[in-house]
Formats: C-alpha cells, structure tokens, sequence
C-alpha cells in the first residue's frame, strides 16, 4: 500500500476575483513618515485608552532582554524534544490517556476499543486554554496557578496508528466497519482534563467530575444568526438549532467570562458529497468551502451499517426536504464553539456570529469595561482571509462569571468584518453584512438573508474585496500595545500564474533548492488599530517578521541567525504573565531537512519599528510581477528579540500553547510526530518516523501535551 498523503485539508478555493494589487504605486513611500512617528509606540499608546491600566504596573510589564535569558536551542532532526539548559519538559496527557476510572493504559497497538475513546484522550493535541480552579476543586478561581482545568483540542488524526496493523492493511474509503469509524470520530474534538500541581510539577486527576470528552458526536446547540435558518436544518434538527459534534478543533480561545472557545478549521474534506439535486448556486458554496470529495477523507459515510450516525456525514439531497436528510449538515460545521468546562453538563454552543470558514483560533482584543468585546480569527486556507468580530454589546464586569449565558449575550450579536491590507500601508475593515451594498448586490452569488452571509462567509469576504492572504493561522493581541499579530504560514501557489499575484502583504515569492516554489517559509503580519480602538474599522500593518532559513540570502528579509531561524510560523501566543513576551510556534514542511519545528519566544517591539524596504527573491520568480515588491517590514530580528526555546520529535509540528497565570508553568502541544510513516510501514517499527515520547525504537508514536518548568521554579522564558 502506497502512503497516504497526509491531509491537513488546506485547500484552494478561493478563485473570487477580488483584487490583489498586482501593481504597487510609489506612493507608499510617504508611509516613511508615518513610520519615523510610530517609534516609542508603547509611550505614545499610554495616552491612549489603555493609559490607566497600562501606567499602573508598567514598570513590571515591559519586556526586558531578562526575558530571554535562557540559552539558544539549536535545530536537529533527533527525535528527541529539546527545551534550554535548566529547563524541563515532562509528559502530561498523551493520545490514549484515560481520564476516566476504570478505563486501563494505552495499549498503543490499535486494540484500544472506539468507545474507549469516549474516556481517553483524542489525537492531534492542538490549542488549549488552562483555566484556573478554586484551591479545594469546585469552582472557577481565574488566578490559581497550581489548580485549573486544561482544555485541550484534539484537531485531526494520524490515523494509521489508531487501528490494528492488519486493518491498517486493509484500510479503504469504503466499506467501512463501524468500529473503525467511531474510534476515528471519537479521537476528535475537545479534551477538558483536572490539573493540580502537586509541588513536584503538575499531574491529572483521572477521576475528576470535571473530565470530559466532547467529540464529533456530542449534542451543541446552534445560536445566533443562522440558528434557526432554513440552511441549517437536518434530519436531527428540522428547526435548524442543534448539530451533532465539533470538528477539527484546530486553535482556541476564551472569553473574561470563564469559558473556552474552540475553533473548526479543516472539516469540509469530512463529508461525502453527492451533487444531484443541488442548485448551481449551492453547489458553488460547496465549491468555495471544499465540500467536494467523493467519499470524504475517511470515508465515515461508507460505512457498512445503515445508521443515521454514519448517513449524517453524506451531504446528498436524498429526501424530499432539507428537514429529512442531510443536505445541509456541512453548513453546521465551520464554526467557533464555546464551551464551559466549569460545567461538566453543558451543552456546547456554535457562534454563528463569528463566521463560518476554516477556523483556527479565535484571540480576544484588550477587554474594557463599556467597550466591545473583539475576537481576530483566521481562515486557514490559501489565500483566505482575515476576521474580526466585535460584539454588538460594551463590555458590563458584572458578566465575568456568567458562563454561556453571557456567552449569548456578547457573542451571538454583533459585527463580522473582513480585512483589506492597501498598498500604502493603511487598511480597513469591511462589515460582512446585508447593509454592505457590496454583499447585497453580490452577482456571483445571491444571499438570501443575514443567515446565508454568515453561513457563507467566504463569499461574503469576497463580496467586500478582502485581501488574499498566505494561510492566515494564530492570532495574538499584544497585551501592551494592543497591536494584532496574524501567523501567515506559507502559500505554494503565491506568485503562481492564475493563483495569488503578490501584494505588499504578501509579497514574497521564490524557489528553493528542492524546487518548492512560493512563499515557503511564511511571515507573520501586524496590525495597529487606529485610534487602538479594538472596534476601528481602519488600521495600519506591517510585516513584524518572515521567515527563512538564515542561509537564504535575500529571501531572509528579517536577518534571521541560527539562532532564531524559522519556517512556517503557526501557533502564536502572547504571555498574560510576563506581558511583551511572545512565543511563535512552527508547522513547517519547508526547511525540516535542517531541524523539525520548533518553538521560539520573541519580545516583538511595535508597529513602525523597521522600514518600507523592497522585498527581493533569491530564486527566479515562477510567474511574472515584480520581483522587488515595496513593502514594511518590522525591525530586525538579533539574539536580544528572538530566540528558538523549543525543538520537537520527528514529523511533529508544535500548536497549542498556555500557561499558568504565574508564568511559571508553560504547556506545550506536540501535535501528530512521525505523520510521515509510510502507511505500508505499520507492520515493521523500524520504519517509524518517530517513537516519540516512549524513545523505545518500537513503539508508536503518540501527540501529547508537555509540561515545561523551569528547574529553579523561575518564569518560564527568563
Ligand atoms: Fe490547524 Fe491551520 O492549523
Ligand atoms: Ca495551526
Ligand atoms: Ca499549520
């Protein structure tokens, strides 16, 4: 058997004409100026909104180079994880954990039953959130740094290593038993797990009441727009309210009032899809989000038993009404979810007002009181967009403890705007929204009401002419400065003939000595909003940093060292303990020759700190364009504000990321190691890729979230 391509399920989708500034004009060089204004940005902001809070404990917030005091680590291809000299990084749930009594260790040889998974931990560990818990274990306690409850997703699988070796052999799209299906349904979704620090580090309570695992399968009511829209009705919920399950939880979030988001990102490539029946406009939907392949990447609706279980992963119009079948199940998929772990009961809630795409993660703005609350999110495909939501309501403090009622009242109301990067350096916001003539009067395709602009978000984007981006991944809200950075991973068709001309926020294309062609190595993009308003509809950017290898001459635009040199920056988070602190963390495939991903910790300066310079490639451009794309680029990178802190096993990539609120303790996802197995190699583990965590050169390797302390008990990146 040949091996499977592994599929994250970044597909290409977006052919919307919208512009993409195939030409710049000069004029952007007066944006100089504005940039000579943006220097000592932090003093400037403390007469913004934020001055009270801001002045009070800045002395004890700003960056210092004390921050990354600890020693470089350097890039290898071991499978080994590695964190600096005088820190330690220990295993605390792995793929297969149980959280439940009863439920025996991992066997780790596929043997594990699929209901099993209903108590263990799923796969894939992805963006996670530690939410403190009162010191005697019964309620919410925000600032406990030795109690809390960890919300971890569990994005994908690799599916190989969850069945036996002789399934694996006979693995298929089709006819598929039931019991593999639900094992492979049940290792997805969302992990919320008893943490407790017992002064020796931290371990699970596997008997916690507040354990949980929501998968593909558990009951989520649907609110806000579409809730209710005849586009959301199925077969399980004729009135459009409910779904069954949460999908490729990819990146996170949380809210001041207690309670964790989780965000879908690759879904569409789940479903089955059968086109007969469906209007040309419908099936151009499906087209725009991926909802295309003939069987699903799994093939979970082939399976040998008729059941509306397995039936609900088909959307096909198979009966007389949307009310009967299952035609519109992929329209309740796409969402940000929030759930309360504070509440084992709860029923989970999708936000449709935040928007369906592919979502990675959902960052909240500065929250203040009277002010609304404000998510920035990122549609993981190429040239996708980026998002912002912002609640119709102001902030009230008297909500900090309202679970998901409160959810309902900030986050099912409200404004979903797309953002459009100008030449010059400015942008906007666009509102996603009916009132916009551009969306009403959208030819291509015709919303029927605010439910559809909200189902379909990406056509809504495309309506307003938001700028084509290169994967946008994680976003962070800099706790002192309020500016947004936005991981842009990499794009293989950036610069492509037919594909995504280059703009100045995109504006890097070239080749590399294996013949990968694009933007390989990814950039992360910053945004000040104007005013620092969190709800300004007009902000300026910059590019903060790019990736490269160190050796890459030209491509290497932010002078990168080996000491802090990168490749497809993903996961990015700013520490609430140590404010100014930023960790960057990698999902690479272009410069894994070299090291595997990595995670560093940066302390990023501000908007304005570097130049408008011009952005050459090394290699010969595979498209025509200019290939000196004038554009603004953050200061420098140097040993002082940037170095690598992390390295992981083989073939893993390194997502998901938080700490306690002392900043004592970091925890660490290491997502999907060895996923470059070959699946005909189940049968001999010499062929592994990875063994990573057991190191026992036979076992299979298992995602895990790691727990890095440091061995003097200081904070963690000192
Ligand atoms: Fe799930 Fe875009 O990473
Ligand atoms: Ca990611
Ligand atoms: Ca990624």
């Amino acid at each position: 058997m040949t091996k499977r391509e592994f599929d994250h399920g970044h597909d290409d989708c977006n052919s919307a004409s919208n512009t993409t500034f195939e030409t710049v004009l000069e004029e952007r060089m007066s944006r100089r100026e504005a940039m000579k204004l943006g220097a000592g940005l932090v003093g400037t902001l403390l007469l913004g909104p934020f001055a009270a809070e801001a002045a009070e404990d800045l002395p004890s917030r700003v960056a210092s180079a004390a921050l990354l005091g600890f020693g470089v680590v350097a890039k290898h291809t071991g499978d080994i994880l590695t964190v600096p000299q005088g820190y330690t990084a220990k295993i605390l749930y792995a793929l297969g954990d149980p959280i439940a009594e009863g439920i025996g260790a991992y066997a780790n040889d596929g043997s594990d039953t699929s209901e099993s998974f209903l108590f263990r931990s799923g796969d894939h560990h992805d963006g996670m959130s530690y939410m403190g818990l009162s010191a005697e274990g019964t309620h919410r306690d925000a600032g406990n740094a030795s109690r809390g409850l960890l919300c971890v997703n569990h994005e994908n699988i690799t599916q190989m290593f969850l069945h036996t070796a002789q399934e694996v052999r006979s693995l298929s799209v089709t006819n598929r038993p039931p019991s593999q299906i639900d094992k492979e349904v049940n290792a997805h979704g969302v992990s919320i797990i008893e943490i407790r620090d017992t002064g020796s580090g931290f371990v699970r309570n596997t008997v916690s009441g507040f354990n949980r695992r929501i998968t593909p399968t558990t009951p989520m009511r649907l609110c806000g727009p579409a809730s209710g829209s005849s586009m959301m009705a199925t077969r399980y919920s004729p009135e459009g309210k409910a779904t069954r399950g949460t999908l490729n939880n990819c990146s996170n979030g949380s809210t001041p009032w207690g309670t964790y988001l989780t965000c879908e990102e690759n879904w569409a490539g789940c479903f089955k899809k059968s086109a007969p029946g469906f209007t040309p406009q419908e099936l151009s939907a499906h087209k725009r989000y991926g909802i295309t392949s003939e069987h699903g990447k799994y093939g979970w609706a082939e399976c040998t038993r008729r059941d509306d279980l397995y039936e609900r992963w088909h959307v096909a119009k198979t009966a007389g009404s949307g009310r009967e079948d299952y035609r519109n199940i992929a329209n309740t998929f796409g969402w940000v979810v929030e759930i309360d772990p504070y509440d084992p009961g709860c029923t989970p809630r999708k936000r449709t007002a935040m928007g369906r795409f592919a979502h990675e993660g959902a960052v909240g703005g500065i929250v203040t009181p009277g002010k609304p609350i404000v998510y920035y999110m990122g549609d993981d495909s190429k040239g996708e967009y980026i998002y912002k939501y912002v609640s119709a309501r102001g902030w009230d403090p008297s909500d900090a403890q309202g679970g998901l009622e409160a959810g309902d009242r900030y986050l099912d109301e409200g404004k979903l705007y797309a953002a459009v990067f100008n030449a010059d350096g400015t942008g906007e916001w666009r509102e996603l929204s009916l009132s916009d003539e551009a969306v009403a009067g959208y030819t291509p395709y015709r919303f029927a009401d605010e439910a559809d602009v909200s189902i379909h978000s990406r056509l809504a984007a495309d309506a307003a002419g938001a700028t084509k981006m290169d994967r946008p991944e994680w976003t962070g809200v800099h706790p002192l400065t309020a500016e947004v950075y936005v991981t842009l991973t990499n794009n293989a068709d950036r610069g492509k003939a037919g594909k995504y001309g280059l703009d100045p926020a995109n504006p890097r294309y070239y080749e590399d000595a294996s013949g990968k062609k694009g933007n390989l190595n990814g950039h992360i993009i910053r945004i000040r909003e104007e005013g620092s308003e969190a709800s300004a509809t007009a902000f300026e950017w910059d590019v903060y940093l790019f990736g490269a290898p160190s050796d890459s001459g030209s491509v290497n635009v932010s002078g990168l060292g080996t000491e802090n040199d990168f490749s497809g920056p993903d996961g990015l988070f700013f520490s609430q303990a140590s404010k100014g602190l930023m960790w960057i963390q990698t999902d690479d495939s272009a410069y894994t020759r070299t090291s595997n991903c990595m995670m560093l910790a940066a302390l990023p300066g501000a908007y304005g700190d570097g130049e408008s310079l011009r952005v050459t490639s090394r290699a010969v451009p595979y498209s025509g364009g200019d290939e000196n794309l004038l554009t603004h680029v953050g200061k420098k990178a140097s040993a002082e504000n940037l170095k690598r802190f992390l390295v992981g096993p083989r073939g893993c990539e390194i997502t998901g990321i938080t700490e306690t609120p002392d900043g004592r303790t970091l925890f660490v996802n290491i997502q999907h190691p060895g996923e470059n197995t070959a699946e005909g190699g189940i049968l001999d583990p010499s062929t592994y890729e990875s063994h990573w965590p057991a190191g026992d050169g036979f076992s299979r390797p298992r995602s895990a979230t790691v727990v890095i302390t440091k061995d003097d008990g200081g904070i963690i990146g000192t």
